[in-house]
């Protein structure tokens, strides 16, 4: 069975309680292809989950953008998986690369939430990527296979795990990867998964592309053979976000 396109759109920090309404009868109104061919996610900041659960259509689920890496308790300023799993927020985004880099979330730190999260029953987006430094020096897969071996040492269960590739140079900078680019690290990542993990895990998994992806570009690089969907940062704050949903194949 082929792999379900996936569309997930981190708002990161930005909104209030007026623009997030604006949003969600934006994505409301929109008509986008059926449910069995592409998942939706969105993912609001902590404070709006609640109001975006409660207005968004019900073919597309909600994501926190992150959690805590183990049972609450004296974490001040922190979110449990088990609030999320309370509040019924199905899905959690972990290990971006603005947490890795300005927050020095470790490849084990975020290799320990994906797998806390997962143990709570939350299905997760993790997210991998080198920076420009990296790929310039020819790093990038042993960056990307660093950051999913974290992962792959402290989970068995990939069923409710989606990889997303998120090129630090390619986030934010409208420097978005060419379908060439994100072919050839989605194809050596499942290469990897296959070798490290298993080819029944390297054929599931579903890889998603993010770094400056919008409406006018989604569909190249949705055609790529490897790119199992995307996660859209700024382009998913506007309407093209639904064309964006509209590129699944
Ligand atoms: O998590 C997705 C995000 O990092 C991509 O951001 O604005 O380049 O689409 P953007």
């Amino acid at each position: 069975m082929g792999r379900k396109f996936f569309v997930g759109g981190n708002w990161k920090c930005n909104g209030t309680v007026e623009e997030v309404k604006k949003i969600v009868a934006t994505l409301n109104d929109g008509k986008v292809v059926e449910q069995d061919i592409v998942e939706v996610v969105v993912s609001p900041p902590f404070v709006f989950l609640p109001l975006v659960q409660s207005l968004l259509r019900s073919d597309f689920l909600v994501a926190a953008q992150n959690c805590w890496v183990k049972k609450g308790g004296a974490f001040t300023g922190e979110i449990s998986a088990e609030m999320l799993v309370n509040l019924g927020i199905p899905w959690v985004i972990l290990g971006h690369s603005e947490r890795r880099s300005l927050l020095s979330e470790s490849n084990e730190f975020v290799g320990d939430k994906v797998s806390y999260a997962l143990s709570k029953g939350l299905k997760v987006i993790a997210c991998v990527g080198e920076t420009l430094e990296q790929r310039e020096s020819g790093l990038t897969m042993d960056i990307v296979a660093a950051q999913t071996k974290a992962i792959a040492d402290r989970i068995s269960d990939w069923t409710n795990v989606v990889i997303a590739y998120e090129p630090v140079w390619a986030i934010g900078t409208g420097k978005v990867a060419t379908p060439g680019q994100a072919q050839e690290v989605h194809f050596e990542l499942r290469k990897w998964l296959k070798e490290q993990v298993n080819p029944d895990v390297a054929e599931s998994v579903r890889i998603i592309y993010g770094g400056s992806v919008n409406g006018a570009n989604c569909q190249e690089l949705a055609e790529q053979p490897d790119v199992d969907g995307f996660l859209v940062g700024g382009a998913s704050l506007k309407p093209e976000f639904l064309d964006i949903i509209n590129s699944a194949t």
